[in-house]
């Protein structure tokens, strides 16, 4: 008996959806079923395209084809809304980064998730990137000894037509700014690799682009393991993308994981020595663009926890965590004040 094929619909056929579809089509196990777009010019070409029915009505798409998983990759405050209705039709759901822009919103989508029994994974593909994951496996052995200094730095260029191609983006309704957007992975990966994070400061602007959230920022972290991370974070990067990286000083390792978007180990040094250091020269990639080619390695993932072998990379308690931080680092470029986490009030 061949293994059953899982059916995908997705919601939101703009430019990441170009990756799930990819993705999608790469992967044996699963398959497109449906998608939708609000956009009937849109639904209809991805349609056409991957040869499924299209939608017009998220509703209608619901009801009326079949599938088991709803990628959502519409504008980010959309998200809990539509994730809640695919949970309660029973779908499990796979949702673009990031999650919501609000603490209640995202977990009652998780809730929503829970209810229903299904899964919530969270697209957070740059943890996948094969630098990343040599750091990740440098910390769990303990090759850094105590980690000092963590920083992302996120210099890219996102000129005044990005924003203006769609209305939802720099919103703070719909989308937020350079941190909750564009460098939300790093946001993700620092707290991912260093955290808890137990406390922020920060200050942010908008000093060149026409919208309502920051262009650029700055933010201090103070990790519960003692160590100070900062994140920089510009969209104003004259005249192109130029650095998406983290670095980590520990007490017996220093890492530098650059190139435009966490690519390349850019530096790897260490006291001991370990099989994985002659893997760093092959861990470089060469994306066509800052999102990266981990979106097959995500639905790897996704398919293994839908056969019940494992357990999802990131789910929405995961994503949850990146998104607080974020919100914690507005909280504190608003009031000036460091801005304890978890959390007190949900935001
Ligand atoms: N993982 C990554 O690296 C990555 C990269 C880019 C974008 N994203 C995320 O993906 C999401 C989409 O970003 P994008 O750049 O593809 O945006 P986009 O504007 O190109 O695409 C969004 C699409 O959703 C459609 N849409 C809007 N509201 C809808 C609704 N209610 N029902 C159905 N369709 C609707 C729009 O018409 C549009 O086609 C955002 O949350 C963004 O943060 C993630």
């Amino acid at each position: 008996m061949s293994a059953k094929e899982f059916k995908i619909a997705l919601v939101g056929c703009g430019r990441i959806a170009r990756n799930h579809f990819d993705a999608i089509a790469g992967l044996d196990g699963v398959a497109l079923s449906a998608v939708c777009d609000i956009v009937p010019d849109r639904a209809r070409e991805a349609g056409e395209q991957w040869g499924v029915p299209w939608f017009t009505s998220y509703d209608d798409m619901l009801k009326q084809s079949e599938c088991d998983v709803v990628v959502v990759a519409t504008p980010s405050g959309v998200h809990p809304a539509q994730g809640i209705k695919a949970a309660q039709a029973g779908k499990h759901v796979v949702c673009e980064k990031p999650m919501a822009i609000t603490l209640s919103s995202a977990d009652a989508l998780v809730q929503a998730c829970d209810d229903a029994g299904v899964q919530l994974f969270v697209v957070k593909q740059n943890r996948l990137n094969p630098a990343i994951q040599l750091v990740r496996r440098a910390i769990d052995r303990g090759r850094f000894g105590r980690i000092y200094m963590a920083n992302a730095t996120v210099r890219w260029a996102r000129p005044q037509e990005y924003y203006d191609q769609a209305p939802w983006r720099g919103t703070w309704e719909f989308d937020g700014g350079a941190f909750m957007n564009q460098a939300s992975h790093y946001v993700d990966l620092i707290q991912w690799l260093v955290g808890p994070v137990e406390s922020v400061m920060a200050r942010t602007a908008t000093m060149a682009r026409r919208i309502e959230a920051e262009d650029s920022g700055a933010a201090i972290l103070k990790f519960r393991n003692g160590a100070i991370g900062v994140i920089e974070v510009t969209m104003l990067t004259y005249p192109r993308n130029m650095e998406g990286s983290i670095t980590l000083i520990g007490e017996t390792g220093t890492v530098k994981i650059g190139g435009t978007a966490v690519n390349k180990v850019e530096h790897w040094q260490f006291a001991s020595y370990d099989d994985d250091d002659k893997l760093i020269d092959a861990a470089a990639t060469n994306p066509p663009n800052v999102y990266g080619y981990g979106h097959a390695g995500y639905y790897r993932n996704v398919l293994s926890v839908l056969r019940g072998e494992g357990g999802p990379d990131t789910d929405g308690r995961s994503g949850r965590k990146s998104l607080e931080l974020i919100l914690g680092i507005y909280e504190s470029a608003k009031t000036g004040h460091e801005v304890p986490l978890p959390l007190r009030s949900k935001l």
